[in-house]
C-alpha cells in the first residue's frame, strides 16, 4: 500500500537520519526525528546503514518487496517555521491501538504520497514541463523537419489535455483543490517544486537502466538524428532548430533559462540528448505515473485516542478523506487514467511514413531512376 501509487520518488537513503535541503536559516532543524531505535527491530539483523527509503522508511527485503519500516509526521512549529517542524515516529504493529495508530500513519503517508505522485509526479514533471516544447515545436519547425517528425507524435494530445486541466482540475477552486490535494496550496507547492526541475535530470531511475530501455530509446533517436546530421556544423546551421530550442528556452522555461544545466544545442550528441530525454517524459515516463491510480493523529488521553482503542475501524474512517471527496477524487483519477481508445506506441506512426528515409536513398542509389532528378538534381 505505501509503495503503491508513486514508486518514482522512492529513494535510496544517502544519510541516515533523513536529512532536509531546506534552508536552517529560515525553516530551522528539519533533520528527520526518526532514530535507529525506531527501525532496528525490522531490519532482519542489519544496521541503518543498509536501507532504502525517504521520510517513508521502506526496507528492501532479500525477496524484492519492501516493507515500511517507520513513518515520520511533521508539522509547523507553532511559534514559527524557523524553529523546525515538530515531527512525530510511528512504526509499524499489528495489534491493538498500537496497530490502528499504524494503520492511520498509513493513511497519512499514502494520502501525501498520492498528492505528491499527481501534483508534482504527473502534472509537474510530465504535463506542463513539456508544454514549452510542444509549443516551440509548432512554432519553429516545419513539419517536413526531422526533428519534428521525431517528437510530434509524443506530443499527441497534450495541448488539449492541459488546457481542459487548466479549465476544470487545477484551477482556483477547481477539483483538485476540493479532494485530496492540499487546498489552496496544490499550484503553489508545484510551482515552488518547478524552480528546482532540471531537464537533463528527467532521465531514467536506476533500475529501468538497468533493464535498457533508456539505451534503446537512445540509441533509436542516436541513429535517427545521424542519418539527418552527419556533423555538428548541421546542428548549428539549422536556423529553424535554433529558433526551436531558443524558444524552449528563453520564452516556454523563461524562469529557468539562465540554469547552467541547459544543453546549448550546438553538437549533435547535445540534440540527441535532448530528444531522448523529451520523448521519454512524453511517452514512458508520463504513463507510468498517468495510469495506475482531517483530523490529526489522536494524541494519548484524548477522547479521539479513546476512540481509536475501543473501535479502530470508525475512528480510522472519521480521519481519512470523506466519503463523498473520496469518490470524486477517485473517480476523477480513474477517468485520467484510462488509456485512449486510439493508442500509438513507441516506434508506431500515425500515418503511412511517405518520406521512409530508408526508401528515400535505396531509390536514389538505384540506376533506374537516374533520369528522374529533373532539371535541378533533386533527389
Ligand atoms: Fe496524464
Amino acid at each position: 500500500m505505501l509503495a503503491g501509487v508513486n514508486p518514482v520518488i522512492i529513494q535510496r537513503l544517502q544519510e541516515f537520519p533523513p536529512a532536509s535541503r531546506l534552508d536552517p536559516e529560515v525553516y530551522g532543524n528539519q533533520t528527520s526525528s526518526i532514530k535507529r531505535k525506531h527501525i532496528e527491530k525490522n531490519l532482519d539483523g542489519l544496521t541503518v546503514d543498509e536501507t532504502y527509503a525517504s521520510r517513508t522508511l521502506l526496507f528492501l527485503q532479500d525477496n524484492g518487496t519492501l516493507r515500511p519500516l517507520a513513518i515520520e509526521l511533521s508539522l509547523p512549529h507553532p511559534q514559527g517555521d524557523k524553529h523546525g517542524a515538530t515531527s512525530l515516529v510511528f512504526t509499524p504493529a499489528d495489534e491493538g491501538v498500537e496497530g490502528a495508530v499504524w494503520q492511520l500513519a498509513k493513511a497519512y503517508a499514502a494520502v501525501n504520497d498520492s498528492g505528491y505522485h499527481q501534483l508534482i509526479s504527473h502534472w509537474l514533471n510530465t504535463h506542463a514541463t513539456i508544454e514549452p516544447f510542444v509549443i516551440a515545436t509548432n512554432r519553429h519547425l516545419s513539419v517536413l523537419h526531422p526533428i519534428f517528425k521525431l517528437l510530434q507524435l509524443h506530443f499527441r494530445d497534450t495541448m488539449y489535455i492541459n488546457a481542459l486541466a487548466r479549465q476544470i482540475l487545477i484551477n482556483a477552486g477547481g477539483i483538485l483543490e476540493l479532494t485530496v490535494f492540499p487546498g489552496k496550496y496544490a499550484m503553489e507547492m508545484s510551482s515552488i517544486v518547478y524552480k528546482n526541475w532540471v531537464f537533463t535530470e528527467q532521465g531514467l531511475p536506476a533500475d529501468l537502466l538497468k533493464r535498457s530501455v533508456q539505451t534503446a530509446i537512445e540509441a533509436w533517436v542516436d541513429d535517427y538524428c545521424s542519418f539527418y546530421y552527419s556533423t555538428d556544423d548541421m546542428i548549428r546551421d539549422d536556423t529553424e532548430l535554433q529558433s526551436w530550442w531558443m524558444e524552449v528556452r528563453n520564452e516556454g522555461h523563461g524562469d529557468l533559462k539562465d540554469e547552467p544545466w541547459w544543453p546549448q544545442m550546438q553538437t549533435r550528441a547535445e540534440l540527441v540528448e535532448a530528444c531522448t530525454i523529451i520523448i521519454w517524459v512524453a511517452s514512458a515516463l508520463h504513463a507510468a505515473v498517468n495510469f495506475g491510480h482531517r483530523r490529526f493523529m489522536p494524541e494519548s488521553g484524548t477522547p479521539e485516542y479513546a476512540e481509536l482503542e475501543s473501535n479502530p475501524d470508525v475512528a480510522y474512517l472519521k480521519t481519512i478523506t470523506a466519503q463523498f471527496q473520496t469518490l470524486l477524487g477517485v473517480s476523477l483519477i480513474e477517468i485520467l487514467s484510462r488509456h485512449a481508445s486510439d493508442e500509438i506506441y513507441l516506434g508506431q506512426r500515425e500515418n503511412p511514413e511517405w518520406t521512409s528515409d530508408n526508401r528515400i536513398v535505396e531509390r536514389n542509389n538505384d540506376s533506374r531512376w537516374k533520369n528522374c532528378n529533373g532539371p535541378v538534381k533533386v533527389p
